[in-house]
């Protein structure tokens, strides 16, 4: 049996193949690592750990939270808060940057997440996740705000997100290459168990919320009503349709077996760009895609060049296989 190499090992395999991975990020990924087991726990306690339902509060979306999405950006929160590798903090269930407390050493990253990926799933027992993404803090900047925050995706030295499904897994890339890593309960340790993932250009398999169709606008009709024609229609082959309503598990699937993901802007809230977040979503998962081979867009523009504004921005998304990504993305810039 091959030995099993642990996130720890991993990590310091490539601090020392990669002159450029500093130790504070190695350390840094293992905090964020550690509280993604602490959340596995909660989330796997279902109802017996009085965590399911809602918290009775909103996020600065307006968003019903449920009681996990609130622990969940506790525990990454107090997990990152000591370390010392990190400036700040953004999530998507806050409105501002919470800043390191003066009490503890600060570092030079600032760090960005989704406590708790696709929380409508929490209370029905489907897979859950999160999703975190992490900057360089500019070199002046003593007390980060939301302004530091807003680099393009280019701009990541590291990106990942746990999937809280049958097994604990976890996905990681600081940029060369995708891993992934599967938590090993009675260990406690993430080991690695597919080195260098890669999403296959082709696939037969999409993802979409079909009951937005009436809302769509006319390159994403186009796209889809192609794929759904199967091997009559100009694709000239069946498609196949999943759609958790998770993220991370469905760009998870992606991952594992190809796939095209699409969250396109649509009519229904025509004043929203989309509804997925630029910085707890896209762009950590269009460049965990990328460095698997995949493409991710808006449909105009690559996700990763987008230079924010906003803290919260939506973006559409369409990513997974390159070739199906290009189609979509080719029916859009026809359409202007
Ligand atoms: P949240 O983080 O608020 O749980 O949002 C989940 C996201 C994403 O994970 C998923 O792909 C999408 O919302 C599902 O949206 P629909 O409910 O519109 O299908």
């Amino acid at each position: 049996m091959p030995e099993a190499i642990s996130l720890t090992q991993f990590l310091i395999e490539e601090q020392r193949a990669r002159q450029h991975l500093p130790a504070d990020l190695r350390l840094l990924i293992e905090v964020v690592a550690r509280a993604c087991k602490r959340i596995s726990i909660a989330v796997g306690k279902g109802a017996l750990g009085g965590v399911l339902g809602d918290a009775g509060t909103g996020n600065v979306q307006g968003e019903a939270q449920k009681k996990l999405d609130v622990l969940s950006n506790e525990i990454l929160l107090q997990a990152n808060a000591w370390g010392g590798h990190l400036a700040a903090c953004a999530s998507e269930e806050m409105e501002d940057p919470q800043p390191i407390p003066d009490v503890y050493p600060k570092g030079n990253y600032l760090l960005l997440f989704d406590p708790l990926d696709g929380s409508s799933n929490i209370d029905v027992n489907i897979s859950v996740g999160t999703i975190f993404s992490v900057l360089h803090c500019p070199d002046d900047v003593t007390h980060p705000a939301a302004e530091h925050f807003l680099q393009p995706g280019t701009a990541q030295v590291a990106a990942g997100y746990a999937v809280y499904g049958p097994s604990t897994v976890l996905v990681l890339t600081l940029g060369h290459g995708t891993h992934v890593f599967t938590l090993d309960r009675e260990l406690g340790s993430f080991i690695l168990t597919t080195r260098n993932v890669r999403i296959p250009a082709d696939t037969k398999e999409f993802a979409i919320n079909m009951s937005n169709r009436r809302h769509w606008d006319a390159p994403v009709q186009r796209y889809i009503d192609e794929l759904l024609a199967g091997r009559d229609g100009p694709r000239g082959k069946d498609y196949n349709m999943r759609w958790v309503a998770s993220m991370v598990a469905d760009v998870h699937r992606i991952l594992t077996r190809g796939g095209v993901f699409l969250y396109p802007w649509d009519r229904k809230e025509p004043d929203k760009p989309g509804k997925l977040r630029l910085m707890y979503e896209a762009n950590p998962m269009a460049f965990i895609v990328e460095e698997a081979g995949g493409a991710a867009t808006t449909g105009r523009e690559r996700i990763l060049d987008l230079v924010p504004t906003a803290l919260h921005q939506r973006v559409p998304v369409f990513l997974g296989s390159k070739n199906e990504v290009d189609v979509a993305t080719r029916y859009h810039l026809d359409a202007d």
